[in-house]
């Protein structure tokens, strides 16, 4: 440990179980000294195990739906009190769709969801950062990050209507940034995570042999949810101060791949197959 984020606070929006993603950078930011808010819906707090990491980690849930621009003043208003004043990190690990999760195609989306996945996957990140600069919830050189997946720049087979959410996160990390570093000098980038098997990751049809393909095309592998939240804890840290509005790959190389040997040899092997059948 480096006491990398030591007097530090902040709000953790996303962790469910001990599989997402936010739960590992919650565990690391707590070793690396922090203290934050874990924050989810009210179902989320039912059906997940939400108040284990808070145990672990010794920290308050205040339950918010992040479409809810008064739940999430609530949020803010609480972290500001409990920790007297301005904080300085907020991580946004929410996503969700369910034309994924119903199986609808992207051809043959259901509007209401599609309004829903925009709502849940991209415009909260909004809503939170809106939010935190009305209240100037967050100090100089703090640093807000949201997670995305590689589907928002190039087309991923059944990644369906996250991808267009995950373009809008990216985007906003960029149009938001400049404002909030213009101002308030604060950082905003999303980071770019391998699939990692999740609740949210499961959803998406096909999870493990996107994995392993994933893990083929890129020379140092997959990134898993601990790879996450260390780097995560770094653009937290001040060792990054500079860094905004970007959209950071934590990929093990996937996103600068066109063919592996890896994956090739898979490839050749089942045009073999292929010939054998015919
Ligand atoms: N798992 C992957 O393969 C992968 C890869 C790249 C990026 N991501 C992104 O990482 C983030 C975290 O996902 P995860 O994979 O850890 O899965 P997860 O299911 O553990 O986390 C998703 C979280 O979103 C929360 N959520 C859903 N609706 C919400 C709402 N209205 N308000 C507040 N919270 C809400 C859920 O309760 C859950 O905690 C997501 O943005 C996801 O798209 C995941």
């Amino acid at each position: 440990m480096y006491n990398l984020l030591k007097g530090k606070k902040g709000i953790i929006f996303g962790a469910l179980d001990s599989k997402s993603i936010a739960w590992h950078i919650a565990e690391r930011c707590y070793e690396e000294g922090a203290e934050f808010i874990l924050s989810n819906t009210p179902a989320a707090l039912r059906f997940g195990s939400l108040k284990e990491l808070a145990e672990k980690t010794n920290s308050e849930i205040v339950a918010a739906d992040a479409t809810s621009m008064e739940d999430l003043n609530a949020v803010f208003t609480r972290a500001m009190e409990k920790f007297g004043g301005q904080i300085d990190f907020v991580l946004h690990a929410i996503g969700m769709s369910l034309n994924v999760r119903k199986n609808r195609s992207y051809d043959d989306v259901d509007y209401n969801y599609y309004t829903k996945t925009m709502d849940i996957s991209a415009f909260s990140f909004h809503k939170i950062l809106q939010t935190a600069y009305k209240l100037d919830a967050i100090k100089e050189w703090g640093s807000v990050v949201a997670l995305s997946y590689v589907a928002g720049q190039r087309t991923f087979y059944r990644y369906n209507d996250m991808a267009d959410a995950k373009a809008l996160l990216e985007s906003i990390a960029r149009s938001f940034g400049y404002i909030y570093g213009r101002d308030r000098k604060v950082r905003v980038n999303t980071i770019s995570q391998s699939p990692t098997l999740t609740t949210a990751g499961s959803g998406v049809k096909g999870i493990d042999n996107l994995m392993d393909y994933s893990d083929r095309m890129s020379p140092l592998g997959n990134a898993t949810a601990e790879d996450c939240a260390n780097y995560c804890v770094t653009l937290f840290s001040d060792l990054t101060k500079k860094i905004t509005m970007q959209n950071l790959y934590n990929d093990g190389g996937f996103s600068s791949m066109g063919m592996s040997q890896k994956a090739m040899h898979v490839y050749n092997a089942s045009l073999e197959l292929e010939k054998i059948v015919d």
